[in-house]
């Protein structure tokens, strides 16, 4: 028996009660039965999500169905809209406005910079007539985090152009503002933050983007928000719900309120620093810039002379812990430690433990125990 540990950021662990709330026997979903979960986890939605004044609509689907979902709602072929994009998500933005007849305005930077909101600002008075900016909040493939926040205001001043954000591995693990900070569209995914398995996407729509629906003519049907807005006024939705899975989602968002959404943040963000700190301490490279750092992942570079490919292998296949790989150009350059969702401190001590011991037996030169020492020192607040 080898105990397993997943410490990727997404899917990540499931707890034990979610798991099971999951089992229970199925019940129609055209019944007061199912209305009542749905509307429980609405609410709970709303919780994490900060927002009194959006709707929030629940999909069956993946992550990405969301993301198509703000562009096929939002927009008319040819519109112009501003993708920020520092990681593989902004990529995937960028292709679905281009597969739905989007102009983009590319603002592209390296994986390892943050998005200059000032850049936001000068590309919105270049281009009048642009439609939507769109950014990523916590981008999963870099773990650099974006300031949603100050793009906010500037947005604000558009009464034309939505935000919409990526914040899938953002929402329960960083702070997400959707009404205070003027965020249009937000979304996230249940593999997530959220800690249920995949399968569930949800997505928040402000009155500004629902006049953006209004004037919108792309294509849309599955992902049509105003079938989800008409259900959800009737406490249901358009299609065949993931039952089991809004079940387990009112038993994590139970989880979420009982912690309540601040603590969740600050356990997240405890949970990040034990990490980066215990990385360091090995004489590790963080790829991250120290003034963009999410709480969801820690992306490490690989040391110089180290197989990075064998890190993730050897942690996986000797040790039960699983952590991510780099993605598209980094793949075998980086390594991804995940911390969203169902995490404790002991989680991050046994990662660094099996880094340790696999950067060992690759020849790598550091002080055996440092990293531990050094996630101990943070959550021991020394
Ligand atoms: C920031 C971000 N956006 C989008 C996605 C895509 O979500 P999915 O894989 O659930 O479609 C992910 C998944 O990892 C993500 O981390």
């Amino acid at each position: 028996m080898q105990k397993k540990y997943l410490m990727t950021p997404g899917p990540t662990p499931v707890p034990a009660e979610v798991l099971l709330t999951q089992a229970a026997p199925m019940i129609h979903h055209r019944t007061p039965d199912f209305s009542a979960a749905f509307m429980e986890a609405i609410d709970g939605l709303k919780y994490v999500f900060q927002t009194e004044a959006s709707d929030v609509l629940v999909f069956a689907s993946s992550g990405t169905g969301a993301m198509e979902s703000s562009i096929a709602n939002c927009f008319c072929p040819g519109d112009s809209v501003i993708v920020c994009r520092n990681g593989k998500f902004g990529d995937r933005m960028k292709q679905i406005a281009e597969v739905y007849g989007l102009n983009v305005i590319d603002l592209a930077y390296p994986w390892t910079q943050v998005v200059d909101p000032a850049d936001v600002a000068t590309a919105l008075e270049e281009n009048p007539g642009v439609r939507g900016v769109i950014v990523t909040q916590s981008e999963t493939s870099s773990g650099v985090l974006n300031d949603v926040e100050k793009i906010g205001a500037i947005v604000r001043e558009h009464p034309d152009v939505v935000l919409i954000v990526d914040s899938i591995t953002g929402i329960g693990a960083v702070e997400c503002k959707t009404d205070e900070w003027g965020l249009d569209v937000v979304m996230t995914g249940s593999q997530k933050g959220l800690m249920l398995p995949p399968g569930l996407a949800a997505v928040t729509v402000s009155e500004k983007a629902w006049r953006a629906y209004e004037r919108s003519t792309l294509p849309k049907f599955y992902f049509d928000w105003k079938k989800y807005k008409k259900n959800l006024e009737k406490q249901t939705t358009p299609f065949t719900p993931a039952v089991s899975l809004i079940l387990g989602l009112n038993e994590a968002l139970k989880m979420i309120r009982e912690e309540g959404i601040e603590n969740v943040i600050a356990r997240h963000a405890r949970l990040a620093e034990a990490t980066r700190k215990g990385c360091e301490a090995l004489g590790l490279k963080l790829f991250a810039p120290p003034e963009g750092r999410g709480n969801a992942v820690t992306p490490v570079w690989v040391p110089e002379g180290v197989d990075g490919k064998a890190i993730v292998k050897i942690m996986k296949d000797k040790y039960g812990v699983t952590i991510a790989g780099g993605q598209d150009e980094y793949a075998g350059k980086i390594f991804r430690v995940g911390h969203l969702g169902y995490f404790g401190e002991f989680d991050i001590i046994t990662t660094l433990a099996a880094l340790e011991m696999t950067l060992a037996e690759l020849g790598y030169e550091f002080e055996r125990g440092a990293g531990i020492r050094a996630a101990e020192a943070v959550f021991m607040g020394a």
